[in-house]
């Protein structure tokens, strides 16, 4: 064993740690208020049931190709030139993980 490796470890643990933690951050209620978001708000563009509308689908088969980091960016900082809002200061970044590894799951 190479004398780095025991460093690696520990730091996939802390990676693995640390997303838990950064999901868990999301509280019960926030996380009520973030389904609500997206049938309501996120909804009255890519459609109530995520199947597309003015904005394109959300559901998992459509999204589960593209980089989360993609999702992420786009729903913090919204599509310039295109109707896609930017949700930065209404949700955390934790927030908008939430609701991608929700979008990622299809549990909406
Ligand atoms: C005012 C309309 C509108 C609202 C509200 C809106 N979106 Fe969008 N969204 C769009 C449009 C239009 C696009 C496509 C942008 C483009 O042409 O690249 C888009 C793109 C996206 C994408 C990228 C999809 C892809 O296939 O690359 C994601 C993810 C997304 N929206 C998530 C959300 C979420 C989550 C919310 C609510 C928090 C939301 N959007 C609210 C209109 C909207």
């Amino acid at each position: 064993m190479k004398p780095s490796s025991g460093a690696g470890v520990v730091l996939i643990f802390l990676l693995l740690a640390f997303n838990v933690q950064v999901l868990a951050e999301v509280s019960p209620d926030r996380q009520a208020a973030l389904r609500h978001l997206l049938k309501q708000d996120c909804g009255s563009c890519h459609g109530m049931t995520l199947k597309g509308g003015l904005g394109p689908a959300l559901t998992k088969n459509e999204i589960m190709h593209k980089p989360k980091q993609l999702l992420l960016t786009t729903i913090l900082d919204g599509r310039r030139g295109t109707p896609m809002p930017p949700f930065r200061g209404l949700l955390t970044e934790e927030e908008v993980n939430w609701l991608v590894e929700l979008l990622y799951q299809g549990d909406i």
